[in-house]
């Protein structure tokens, strides 16, 4: 298995180019699977968990073409077209290494009337049930059924339009809700949906492909479904939780970093949390410079949906926070179990209490590089982030969690002066 070291106390200095957004370019790829007709998909990310949406969807018999670089951040062109599906079962395999695998059964359902997913399961960040998409599809009239680790949803004459209000803000559930809606019956009005940048994205590829989707970036969405849709051509949004690590890594570098194919307007939580920690960041049009001298203050966060502070960069947050002058306490409220890396950074000297659902983070003048590993893609981040802030030499271990979400993350960060390097523990013996 690959490790990714670092000898850490390199200042960053230079420019990083942005990738697409993993979490919009899934359920995109899921939204070919609403029509016959092509959905070319631009500026994707070369990652696992896109190889893996783009493998689930080809078992069930999407033709995939392309997947070149054609654009100046390495983003790729793929066209998929779900004109010969032979397979509505989106098998355990696939299904157990990404949860967004679960995406599917809105565009399944609407378009064939059945899915059968695979049950998610829990994994390493809490328990993750998707009882919010399994609901809102009965609410539009599907029949659900549990049976052997399988989901069976079945809507044989059709989804109806319905009013769905979500007790707790869900991305996943949202995307899956608006997928399956499109192709309803009549109106389908979700309130308390998530707001996310990717849902926004979501909302544009489905009109673009003749959905009537309105209210997009408020908590209320109104469907009107039609009888199909068509093909399109999209761009994925750039990637927000990329853009926020590598802000951090500028941070705690002590760096001057300025990011591109960013769209900063997204990212205003983490600026304005930056900014109160005294780092400077300068907005562009499609840029973001992040610099700092000397070390941040520590401040106080909780997550939140969007537009709040992301869960998805708690944890590098917390990394940047470990080096501060003064003590941060950081909650999570999202989900319950997302503090795996604090051990972690314990062990590169950080000083982290957990209190329930909050970290107190004491600020330390250094931290130091060890042996670690995490077990979730942003833990690992943070421990990246810690590595670059850190004396000496980190290997963080288990990089296919790294491989899930970040794009040529050596590359990208030894272009800006890091001392990061992939070794390969494969025995030649
Ligand atoms: C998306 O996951 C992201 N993944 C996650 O990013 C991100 O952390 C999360 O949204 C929150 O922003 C993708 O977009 C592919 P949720 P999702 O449904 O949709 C609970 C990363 O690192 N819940 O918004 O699965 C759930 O347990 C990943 O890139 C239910 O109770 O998250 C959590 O507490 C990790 N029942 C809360 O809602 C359900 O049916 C929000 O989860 C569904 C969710």
């Amino acid at each position: 298995m690959d490790r990714i070291r670092i000898t850490g106390g390199q200042r960053l200095s230079g420019t990083i180019p942005i990738s697409g957004a993993k979490n919009a370019a899934l359920p995109l790829i899921a939204a070919c699977l609403l029509t016959d007709k092509p959905l070319t998909l631009n500026n994707l990310p070369d990652l696992a968990d896109i190889k893996t949406m783009t493998r689930l969807v080809e078992t069930l018999g999407v033709e995939a073409t392309g997947g070149d670089v054609t654009e100046a951040n390495g983003g790729r062109r793929l066209t998929l077209t779900a004109a010969n599906i032979t397979e509505t079962t989106a098998p355990y395999d696939l299904v157990r290494t990404m949860r967004a695998s679960i995406l599917v059964m809105g565009p399944l359902l609407a378009r064939f009337g059945r899915a059968k997913v695979s049950l998610p399961g829990g994994c390493a960040i809490g328990t993750r049930p998707v009882d919010l998409h399994l609901n809102a599809m009965e609410r539009l009239g599907a029949e659900v059924e549990l049976e052997g680790g399988y989901v069976m949803v079945s809507a044989p004459n059709g989804l109806i339009g319905n009013r769905v209000t979500f007790p707790k803000v869900s991305v996943g559930a949202t995307e899956n809700l608006l997928m399956a809606a499109a192709l309803a019956k009549g109106q389908t009005i979700i309130e308390n949906a998530a707001r996310e940048p990717e849902i926004g994205d979501l909302v544009h590829c489905l009109n673009s492909m003749g959905a009537k989707i309105s209210g997009q970036g408020t908590d209320t969405l109104t469907v009107d479904g039609v009888d199909e849709l068509h093909g399109a051509d999209e761009r994925v949004i750039p990637d927000r939780i990329e853009a926020g690590t590598y802000m951090m890594a500028a941070a705690i570098t002590e760096g001057d970093v300025t990011l591109s194919h960013v769209d900063p307007g997204a990212l205003e939580a983490v600026t304005a949390l930056l900014r109160s920690a005294g780092v400077i960041v300068e907005e562009g049009d499609r840029t973001l410079r992040v610099a700092m001298d000397g070390r941040v203050t520590g401040v106080d966060v909780e997550t939140q949906p969007y537009p709040g502070f992301p869960t998805d960069m708690q944890a590098q947050l917390m990394a940047l926070m470990a080096r501060a002058q003064g003590a941060a306490m950081i909650t999570e409220t999202i989900f319950e179990n997302r503090f795996m890396h604090v051990p972690e950074l314990v062990r590169m000297g950080a000083d982290i209490t957990v209190h329930g659902a909050s970290s107190l983070v004491r600020g330390v003048d250094r931290l130091v590089g060890a042996p670690v590993m995490a077990t979730d893609l942003r833990a690992s981040s943070s421990l990246i982030i810690a590595g670059l802030g850190a004396e000496g030499v980190t290997e963080v271990n288990r990089v296919y969690h790294l491989d899930r979400g970040y794009e040529r993350l050596e590359e990208k960060l030894t272009a800006v002066g890091a001392l990061v390097e992939r070794v390969s523990d494969e025995r030649t013996f």
